[in-house]
């Protein structure tokens, strides 16, 4: 019989988000505070040989979707070895990547050799000083030009935006004018409370109000049929290139077709970004237990997969005060 992970609720899950490192050259406001972030030391970061490993099980498992994420994941010495070595599982037939959008052009040529076809870079402003205030680093210029590069290489491109109050209220309808000449996608998110502080307001802008703004001032916008398990809602300006995306991210309105399951850079693997830890892989893989004894570690966490973001976000004794770069976008 195949072999799968499949939840109580029957669902399947077959897409790992694997977070690679948790350190980045950003420090954006919802993700780090500005100074004084306490990254993992070396010592507790899976290895490249333990990522193999665990990867082959998942992917013996029925994982045949994985998405590299961090932090950023091209800021950890040897990526670019381990996914050369990833594309050539067995399996894992899709490999996809998030990130900053300062990846360099080399690194941009491997990733096309290697077959990676899809990916996401997080820019949250078409304003370079607005740029500037959410990540606290003056890199609008060279994202853009990376993203100028990988449409130009022939990479399917999706920018993710945060949409927050006094941030970027007004790069809203820039971004929907950039798909007009480009054949990207823009999606907008919800912020989430991953901001490593322990604090955070209930978004204003959820995508109910979203929506209507963009409605408002695009009446003739059409809706786009969504992907499986999608997690955006889709939509194109008529005579535009590019098209754009509504995600609930914080208001969870998408969990009853999760197919997705995480693993942080340090080995926790959770089978929701608003729960707990489920197990650390890295702990059992160390403390010598045997490749069945591990496998029977990822079914049961599996298989115990909250009904949703909310259900997960009640199992956790206290408010999130984790950062999404140590979770895993
Ligand atoms: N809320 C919403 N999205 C976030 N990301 C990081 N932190 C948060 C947050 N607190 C996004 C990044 C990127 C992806 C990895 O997750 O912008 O697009
Ligand atoms: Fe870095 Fe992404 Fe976090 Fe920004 S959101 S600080 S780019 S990991």
């Amino acid at each position: 019989m195949e072999k799968t992970l499949i939840d109580q609720y029957g669902r399947t899950l077959n897409y790992l988000r694997l977070s690679v490192t948790d350190r980045c050259n950003f420090r954006c406001y919802y993700c780090m505070p500005e100074e004084g972030v306490n990254f993992v030391e070396r010592k507790d970061l899976l290895t490249y040989e333990e990522l193999e490993y665990l990867l082959a099980i998942f992917s013996e498992y029925g994982v045949n979707k994985v998405r590299i994420t961090g932090g950023e994941p091209f800021v950890r010495k040897g990526i670019m070895d381990f996914l050369e070595k990833m594309s050539r599982m067995q399996g894992i037939n899709q490999i996809t990547v998030t990130s900053n959008g300062t990846l360099d052009r080399d690194q941009m040529i491997i990733l096309k050799r290697l077959g990676i076809k899809k990916i996401n870079i997080s820019l949250d402003s078409l304003n370079r000083q607005r740029f500037f205030e959410i990540t606290r680093r003056d890199k609008f210029d060279e994202v853009f030009q990376c993203i100028l590069d990988l449409l130009g290489m022939g990479f399917d491109v999706k920018l993710n935006a945060v949409v927050a109050d006094k941030k970027n209220i007004s790069d809203i309808l820039p971004f929907i004018e950039l798909t007009k000449a480009y054949d990207l996608s823009v999606r907008f998110l919800e912020e989430m409370p991953f901001n490593g502080s322990g604090s955070f307001e209930v978004p204003k802008w959820n995508h109910v109000v979203l929506y209507e703004y963009i409605a408002a001032a695009y009446p003739n916008l059409i809706k786009l049929s969504d992907e499986k398990n999608s997690t955006s809602a889709n939509y194109r300006i008529p005579g535009y290139k590019g098209s754009f995306g509504i995600i609930a991210s914080f208001s969870r309105t998408f969990c009853g077709t999760c197919n997705r399951i995480r693993l942080s850079a340090t080995g926790e693997f959770r089978t929701c970004l608003y729960g707990p830890a489920n197990t650390n892989l890295r702990d059992v893989l160390r403390s010598g237990a045997s490749r069945e004894e591990l496998i029977r570690e990822i079914v049961l966490a599996v298989a115990k997969k909250e009904k949703d973001g909310f259900e997960a976000e009640a199992r956790q004794a206290e408010a999130p005060k984790k950062s999404m770069s140590f979770l895993g976008g």
